[in-house]
């Protein structure tokens, strides 16, 4: 029964996934982060897992509890989760970037909380490194699957991001819709690779986690 309700198409593979939101430090006690719950990676985590993967999950700050059996890294910074995914990248075969990455951070960390002075106050932001992109680069890589989050023009800029950074695919999500995308238990994801493109309705993550693991295991073969 175990076998044929979780055929075990990814036993041998190792997949390394990242999930959830970051939390860039302002001073000792703010941040700036996103709306990103972790559900879509931890979801995924789950599947690949039931699939009969080896799973490693880089995971920013959130409210899920640890996954069983998942090799779990718990990260803040989007520095520190590019340093926990670049130490766990050689051995995958797949890595899929579910992560909410913030593009910023501060320029400066202010090592005193920041007082209240004038009526506005500006922070610069500097960029953070693009973990997928960098795994992308990598010349021994591993089958790169990245997710664009976008409110307009999601097919657009989705294959753009395939394209720009040479993924093997794409999961396009449109966070304008209510009740799939960020901080939600359902979701629905159009896919895309050079060669083609499959629809992902709605349903719920493990659902839809489920489905892109299968459609990975297609391409991968
Ligand atoms: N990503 C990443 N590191 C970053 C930014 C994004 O690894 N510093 C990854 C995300 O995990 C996701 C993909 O890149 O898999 C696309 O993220 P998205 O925010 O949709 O695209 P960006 O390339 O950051 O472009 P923009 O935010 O301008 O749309
Ligand atoms: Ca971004």
């Amino acid at each position: 029964i175990q076998a044929t309700q979780h055929p075990q198409i990814l036993e041998g593979k190792h997949l390394l996934i990242t999930a959830g939101p970051t939390r860039e430090a302002i001073d000792p006690v703010r941040y700036l982060t996103n709306k990103s719950s972790g559900k879509m990676g931890y979801a995924l985590a789950e599947q690949a897992l039931a699939l009969g993967a080896d799973v490693t999950l880089v995971s920013g700050p959130v409210s899920i509890k640890a996954l069983q059996g998942v090799n779990t890294i718990t990260v803040e910074s989007a520095e520190q989760m590019h340093q926990a995914v670049m130490e766990n990248v050689d051995n995958a075969d797949v890595f899929i970037g579910c992560a909410a990455v913030a593009d910023y951070k501060p320029a400066e960390l202010a090592t005193q909380k920041i007082k209240k002075n004038n009526t506005t106050m500006a922070i610069e932001l500097t960029r953070n490194p693009d973990i997928l992109a960098d795994v992308a680069k990598r010349s021994n890589r591993p089958f790169t699957v990245g997710f664009a989050a976008e409110t307009n023009d999601v097919a657009k800029y989705a294959k753009g991001k395939l394209a720009n950074k040479k993924l093997d695919m794409i999961a396009a999500n449109d966070v304008s819709k209510p009740n799939q995308g960020f901080n939600t238990d359902d979701n629905a994801l159009t896919v895309y690779w050079p060669e083609g493109e499959c629809a992902l309705t709605h349903g719920h993550k493990q659902q839809i986690a489920r489905q892109l693991l299968e459609l990975i295991h297609q391409q991968l073969k």
